[in-house]
């Protein structure tokens, strides 16, 4: 009797696994999807990895989902192990995409696809494909907005910027410089935007490890050194933890909101959303990283189906290796104006908690 009711419960097990698994789940055939993320210190990739493993766990797939801290060896080690587990297929958002080259060619050598979330993985030919949104759009839209908001193109004005760039190891750094500074440049040379520091190249404004405490100090050396007689009108920021810098060394420095520069950032992190509501941010770029993950999903399946995954740009993102084949959402400037409508309407956040 006992051999039966074990038997009975073995067979609804495996039925209702199967209804588990929903939408062809349970012919995944346990597949591992490996995630590396940078890091859990800034909000967007807590959502990029929560959102992957939602979607790729809904599919019926193993997740294993790791946070490296900014620490480039501890991603190196947390790779090694995933390779090490077998899995399937390597998702990999990297610290330093340079740094990745030893353990991606053991990814290759094991017969495991990897696939560049976000960020390219330079110097290798063992990435297969490349979701991301597009970088160079990230800056023009910076620079568009500057432009628009004081009306750079017609105003006799002149306004002080200064310019706060993201980490040199980050291909996706150079890329939002370069589509700034096709906006902006025209503007410095004619003397309407006015940079007392003179550090407008990247290599003068990047910030390694896109390090919030780094801009908070140049912010604060900028603006006891250069800003002492006249006020920092506009600081272009490629990132929300820079505008939060930004905005604490404003305040040490005696800004108020009747002073206050035009700050942008980048990722439209809740605080950052909360400071744009508030006046301490001007704007930020959402993106959405629900569809990031949705495109990532599909270069898996493609991957481990041998089928096609949705591609949009085949020329630009080069690693010195090869061109990756790449998906590219669209990043969209936010402020004041339409917070509501895209970060509410478009559900990434509730009002209740951007009121909180
Ligand atoms: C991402 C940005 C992010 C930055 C810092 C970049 O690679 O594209 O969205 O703000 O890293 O985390």
């Amino acid at each position: 009797m006992k051999k039966i009711i074990a038997l009975v419960l073995a067979v609804m097990m495996v039925l209702s696994l199967a209804a588990c698994g929903g939408n062809g789940g349970a012919q995944k055939g346990g597949k591992t999807v490996g995630i590396a993320m940078p890091t859990q210190s800034s909000e967007r990739w807590i959502k990029d990895g929560g959102n992957m493993k939602a979607q790729l766990e809904e599919k019926g797939y193993n997740v294993v989902l790791q946070y490296a801290e900014d620490d480039v060896q501890a991603q190196v080690s947390q790779i090694e192990n995933m390779i090490s587990q077998k899995v399937d297929v390597l998702v990999i958002a990297a610290i330093d995409s340079g740094a990745l080259t030893g353990v991606e060619a053991q990814a290759k050598q094991a017969g495991i696809p990897i696939i560049a979330y976000d960020r390219l993985l330079m110097d290798t030919d063992a990435v297969s494909y490349y979701a991301s949104f597009d970088n160079e759009g990230v800056g023009r839209a910076i620079g568009e907005y500057i432009e628009k908001a004081k009306d750079l193109a017609n105003t006799t004005e002149t306004y002080t910027i200064e310019f706060f760039m993201g980490s040199p190891d980050d291909n996706n750094a150079v890329l939002l410089h370069r589509g700034l500074m096709k906006v902006l440049q025209p503007y410095l040379d004619n003397g309407t935007l006015v940079c007392k520091t003179g550090r407008t190249s990247f290599e003068d404004t990047c910030i390694l490890r896109w390090s919030q405490e780094t801009a908070q100090q140049w912010c604060e050396n900028y603006l006891s050194g250069f800003y002492a007689d006249e006020d920092l009108d506009i600081c272009a920021t490629a990132f929300d933890g820079f505008a939060y810098g930004c905005r604490s060394a404003l305040e040490g420095a005696g800004y108020t909101l009747e002073n206050w520069p035009l700050i942008t950032g980048q990722d439209a992190e809740l605080m950052a959303s909360k400071n744009i509501i508030a006046g301490y941010q001007t704007m930020s770029i959402y993106k959405d990283t629900r569809l990031l993950a949705e495109k990532c999903v599909g270069m898996i399946e493609a991957v481990l189906n041998g089928t096609e995954p949705e591609i949009n740009d085949t020329t630009t993102y080069n690693n010195n290796v090869i061109t990756v084949p790449s998906y590219l959402c669209t990043p969209v400037a936010v402020d004041q104006s339409n917070y509501e409508e895209l970060l509410i309407g478009g559900g990434y956040y509730t009002a209740e908690e951007l009121a909180g």
